[in-house]
């Protein structure tokens, strides 16, 4: 019987923005957390040369898997095989291919509740339970190696995320490397997704590599690298685990695409760029961060990273899907509703990306005060 999943609703809430848009209303897409920065430019100029003189085919570039390995060496002082980095259509799939690989059907994987949606909704649909560890203010919505060591019985996996989504927390190096030990002395797998590392407000993020070599490490161009149409990531894959890891990629995946790989290679050393890239979703950041008490929102965690603030808005609703419905049909602003992240306490949560472009939200921050005045009044009325 195949697993029953729930939908992203996000995406429901984005299926509204475009209709509204198609019948000419101006709208801001804080939903999802897609860079408005391009692809680097000489991605883009490496893609044309490539189309217009290689026919392709299917095909990992040896190219792009040592300049990723190089990437380890350089940025965390962790030496790859570069065999080891194995080239898959986004992070996406390098969750897939890494849950599918490591466990069996009905292996218990834990993770932190507030976390990204496809988490939980991937362990399912592969047939695995996904144990939520519920993390609150308190710990800054991210897992602890304590609430992992009082699990019972211990799990055979772990999700970790730093910076996470929808939070953009990052775990402190001393905490990986406390989680890094939890789960070798109770010999629980760790699946590290670091898709959002480079995108950090709060100086450098660290691999979980670093802590625990046999961990299995969730990457992508989709975020920092600003080329999330271009649907490539990588799975770094203890040499344990290689032979099967790649039996499961060329029959789940065959192989990623070759012209986002061309691309890829040439995005790695446009670190000009892609710092210039962070620097818009910093000021994004602090015009948002400026902002959240004008919208009498003080209950959020704070984002050192990714491009996200999840946000408690538990005073104005208990509804947060409805809630983000009306904020996009009454403003144009679209948001991503809690439920999406945690189905417990997410109905009173929700989560703007500032991932949009600085003008856009200077505009959102604009509409939504008198909106949120307008919910406060209300909430503050009598029924
Ligand atoms: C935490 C996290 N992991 C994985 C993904 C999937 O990314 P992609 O498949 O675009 O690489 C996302 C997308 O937003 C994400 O937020």
């Amino acid at each position: 019987m195949s697993a029953e999943i729930d939908p992203f609703h996000a995406i429901g809430v984005s299926v509204v923005a475009h209709e509204l848009k198609a019948q000419g209303r101006s709208i801001i897409h804080m939903e999802f957390g897609q860079p408005s920065t391009p692809a680097p430019k000489a991605a883009i100029a490496a893609a044309h040369r490539v189309l217009d003189s290689d026919p392709m085919g299917y095909w990992e570039s040896s190219a792009l898997t040592a300049r990723i390995a190089r990437h380890y060496q350089e940025t965390y002082g962790v030496t790859l095989d570069p065999r080891q980095v194995i080239l898959t259509c986004g992070a996406s799939a390098a969750l897939v291919l890494a849950l599918a690989a490591t466990f069996p059907a009905g292996a218990r994987i834990a993770m932190a509740r507030p976390g990204y949606v496809a988490y939980r909704n991937t362990v399912k649909a592969l047939h695995m339970q996904a144990v939520e560890i519920a993390c609150g203010p308190g710990e800054r919505f991210q897992l602890t190696a304590q609430a992992l060591a009082d699990l019972e019985p211990a799990p055979a996996g772990v999700i970790v995320a730093s910076p996470a989504n929808p939070t953009g927390t990052i775990l402190p190096p001393d905490e990986l490397a406390a989680i890094a030990e939890v789960c070798r002395a109770r010999n629980i797998r760790i699946v590290s997704d670091e898709i959002y590392h480079g995108l950090s407000y709060a100086g450098p993020t660290r691999s979980m590599l670093e802590y625990a070599p046999a961990a299995l490490i969730v990457n992508s161009f989709s975020k920092y690298y600003s080329m999330a149409p271009w649907r490539l990531g990588w799975l770094v894959a203890p040499k344990a685990d290689l032979a099967r890891c790649r039996a499961y990629v060329g029959n789940l995946f065959l192989t990623a695409p070759s012209l986002a790989q061309h691309a890829a290679l040439a995005a790695m050393d446009a670190t000009s760029e892609l710092e210039g890239n962070v620097a818009v979703y910093r000021r994004n950041r602090e015009l948002i961060l400026q902002a959240l008490p004008q919208l009498g929102l003080s209950e959020i965690a704070p984002p050192d990273g990714a491009f996200y603030v999840w946000a408690d808005v538990g005073h104005l609703t208990g509804d947060s899907l409805a809630f983000c419905k009306q904020l996009l049909r009454d403003t144009g602003v679209a948001t991503a509703p809690g439920v999406d992240f945690d189905p417990v306490e997410g109905r009173h949560f929700i989560r703007f990306s500032f991932a949009v472009s600085t003008p856009e939200v200077e505009e959102a921050i604009r509409r939504m005060i008198p909106w949120f005045a307008a919910q406060a009044k209300k909430a503050s009325q009598p029924a």
